[in-house]
């Protein structure tokens, strides 16, 4: 299949063109590099042997994503491109609506004037919102508290809009829950700008000692530990959903929901217990208060996406976390190194 990738040079992105360059699909990786590194591309070619083609580009800049339509005859698309910090869009509401929202009407429109019907779509578990409902099962009402989300929420409306207008569409919205980890070779991984919001890439940083110590947000949860509890998966495991979905379309049109997550959850204090064991020193943490807009408890429940793709998770927390020291201790700055 000759598959465009938005979003193909950033985390998530460059291991699933890993994945699907060494399943034998043909590549190209649209990214305007505000958040990613080509570099993570010249280290899959070097991985697999294969190269991705990359077309530095923004979704905003609609004439040039539809002369690129008009050029090569994609048979699918997986759409990562997107801002995804939530701290950022509280304080940029409209950068995140502009940047997200706009940027997949624009791609939407080029895949439709250009009959390119198939995709698969990054969304996330931050669509259910503060529900404390557990497991989340896929037919939850959404409910996404912060303009971050509400992009990934009302994307998911207009693919679903869409996929009702045109049952020509095959869409797939995959719903992350928390990724972490990176490949098995310590060459690619996650190189997040500035201080890392989510708690793998700050407890890696903590651990190599770019920094002090982990701040553990709130140990007053109704949990075991009293510190809050999420569904890690590793991104290697996350890159085989895509590619489970991108196998699926083609024979089934619509719009599919699957959560991508382990269906079992992870204690904060669990995380950095099972980081220090991986990178064989303990990492220095310290209560702090709970932060605003965080849930006690969230997991999926993978069922569907077993079910429906035979895809479900391999790999445990102690690899997310070896896999994710490798590729920290190996790349301390991450591709600035
Ligand atoms: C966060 C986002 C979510 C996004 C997801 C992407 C918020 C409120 N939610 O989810 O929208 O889809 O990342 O992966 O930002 N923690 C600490 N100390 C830290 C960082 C985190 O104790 O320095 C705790 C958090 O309170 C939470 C857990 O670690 O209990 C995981 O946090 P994080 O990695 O930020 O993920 P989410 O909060 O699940």
């Amino acid at each position: 299949m000759k598959v465009l990738v938005t979003g193909g040079a950033g985390y998530i992105g460059s291991h699933t063109v890993l994945c699907l360059l060494e399943a034998g699909h043909e590549v190209i990786v649209l990214d305007n590099l505000a958040n990613s590194s080509a570099e993570s591309l010249r280290r899959v070619h070097e991985l697999t042997g294969k190269k991705a083609q990359f077309v530095e580009l923004d979704l905003l800049d609609a004439p040039s994503v539809d002369e690129l339509f008009a050029s090569s005859e994609f048979d699918s698309v997986i759409h990562f491109a997107g801002l995804k910090a939530v701290g950022e869009s509280v304080v940029e509401p409209l950068r995140y609506y502009q940047n997200n929202v706009v940027g997949t009407l624009n791609l939407l429109a080029s895949m439709n004037n250009h009959g390119v019907r198939t995709l698969v779509f990054s969304s996330s578990a931050t669509v259910y919102g503060a529900t404390e409902e557990v497991p989340m099962v896929e037919k939850m009402p959404l409910d996404a508290t912060n303009p971050y989300g509400r992009t990934k929420e009302q994307i998911e409306d207009i693919l679903s809009d869409l996929g009702a207008a045109d049952p020509s569409w095959r869409i797939a919205l995959l719903r992350y829950f928390n990724p972490v980890g990176a490949h098995e070779s310590g060459r690619i991984g996650e190189d997040p700008t500035g201080v890392p919001n989510n708690l793998l890439p700050f407890v890696a940083q903590v651990a190599v000692g770019r920094r002090e110590k982990v701040m553990v947000f709130g140990n007053d949860y109704p949990t075991h530990d009293g510190t809050g509890i999420r569904d890690y998966i590793h991104v290697m495991d996350l890159a085989a959903g895509h590619l489970a979905a991108l196998d699926y379309l083609p024979s089934h049109q619509g719009v599919y929901r699957w959560n991508l997550g382990s269906g079992k959850g992870s204690s904060v204090l669990e995380v950095i217990q099972a980081f220090g064991e991986a990178a064989g020193k303990p990492v220095p943490f310290e209560f702090a208060p709970r932060r605003p807009g965080d849930t006690a408890v969230s997991y999926a429940d993978p069922s569907a996406a077993l079910a429906d793709l035979g895809w479900s998770v391999h790999r445990s927390l102690s690899q997310m976390c070896e896999d994710h020291w490798r590729w920290q201790v190996n790349n301390p700055s991450g591709y600035g190194s």
